[in-house]
């Protein structure tokens, strides 16, 4: 059963939705467009740093934190700074994967900056690596080099690149797409690498599950996905970040109390089971997976893997492939140990496996909520 038919079943919607006024509560209840503006306003700050941040903004991230402070320097430069408290710490304890959306932030700034010409010149962790965790230290310094690049086609797929969470069509994806996926991701020393063999695809499909499964049943790192859950318009129009349930159904069950925060965290409650229902055909509907690797050296490898996803997914969204990373394997809480093994064990190569993706075709889905440009800039004196 649909989620939507079931939580009509189970609130006994017919009746209910009558009540609430049918399509005038479909419309009021519409996912938040106000949570959506930066997508509109990328490319429209005047002063031309500000606009290439206005298009890094929309990068893939970890839970969609947006993590990113940047401070302005001189006329020329900037500093990007980790928002040390938008991180995540049980589901990934050493950063790793914060960084990773640190790199793709830096790749769409680069490709920005690209389209009017400006390099942008990278320099990772310039003060030092910071281990085992981020601290206040800079994770980038970047000068734009005027006259010194030429645009890049990726630039054209910024605005349409999404995660795609639904459930895939029967329908397989051309090897040689797989080939263009593999090419875009095979930069910064990253090697992109991809299957649609049937073997293979199912015991990635299995595993992904499984490690979907175990980070939803090991309640610290369930909590830290649910603490930023943002149910329904109102929460998701004041955050902005996070992950979203949203749309006319969440609200009806977010009003008739079937999903809660305390419900979605019990093992034993009804949303708790119909989370799992929902992201199980998901995983099973997998038709290819893509995965980068790298010798994962330094925090400028995890950076270098940020940088490869982004233009991977950029690559997908350019020729109409939905996209869905499914990383919990790859994390390095305890709980998730031996699937981390068996993942790398599977597909590493005697390399880190930094991300795990499933690609096929899909609906289309809305853009993910962004905080917006002002969120990011640090004032005078801040860092
Ligand atoms: C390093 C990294 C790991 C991610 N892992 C997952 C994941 O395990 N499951 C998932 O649904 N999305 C994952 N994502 C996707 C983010 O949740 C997504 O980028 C974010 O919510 C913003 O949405 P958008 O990509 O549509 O703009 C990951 C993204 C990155 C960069």
């Amino acid at each position: 059963m649909t989620t939507r038919r079931r939580i009509l079943k189970l609130v006994g919607g017919g009746v209910v939705l009558a009540a609430l006024g049918g399509t005038a509560f479909y419309v009021a209840n519409a996912p938040s467009d106000e949570a959506r503006i930066a997508w509109r306003e990328a490319g429209t700050p005047a002063e031309y740093r500000r606009r290439f941040l206005s298009y890094a903004l929309l990068a893939p991230n970890p839970h969609n934190r947006q993590p990113w402070l940047v401070r302005l320097d001189g006329e020329d430069s900037l500093t990007l700074f980790c928002d040390l408290d938008r991180r995540l710490p049980e589901t990934d304890p050493f950063d790793r994967q914060i960084v990773l959306g640190c790199g793709a932030f830096l790749e769409l700034l680069s490709i920005a900056a690209a389209r009017e010409g400006y390099a942008a010149e990278i320099t990772a962790f310039p003060e030092g690596d910071p281990a085992p965790r981020l601290d206040r230290r800079a994770v980038a310094r970047v000068r734009f080099a005027p006259g010194a690049a030429r645009p890049d086609p990726m630039f054209a797929a910024i605005g349409i690149r999404r995660t795609n969470r639904n459930t895939y069509t029967e329908r397989d994806v051309a090897a040689d797409l797989l080939e263009q996926l593999a090419a875009s991701g095979s930069v910064h020393d990253v090697m992109a690498r991809t299957t649609g063999e049937s073997g293979l695809v199912a015991k990635l499909r299995d595993v992904t599950w499984r490690g979907h499964e175990t980070e939803s049943l090991t309640p610290k790192t369930m909590k830290e996905s649910i603490d930023l859950m943002r149910i329904g318009k109102a929460e998701v129009a004041q955050w902005r970040d996070g992950l979203v349930l949203e749309g006319p159904m969440m609200e009806l069950a977010r009003m008739t109390g079937m999903i809660s925060r305390e419900a979605l965290l019990d093992p034993k409650s009804e949303a708790f089971r119909m989370g799992l229902d929902m992201y199980r055909p998901k995983a099973a509907s997998a038709r290819a997976f893509v995965w980068l690797v790298n010798d994962h050296a330094g925090r400028a490898s995890e950076l270098n893997a940020g940088r490869a996803y982004a233009r991977l997914a950029l690559k997908a969204a350019e020729l109409g492939l939905a996209i869905h990373p499914w990383s919990q394997t790859l994390q390095e809480f305890p709980e998730m140990r031996s699937l981390y093994d068996e993942v790398h064990a599977l597909i590493g190569d005697g390399k880190r496996v930094q991300m795990l993706v499933r690609v096929g075709y899909a609906d289309p889905v809305i853009p993910a909520p962004r905080r917006g440009l002002d969120a990011h800039i640090l004032g005078e004196g801040q860092s």
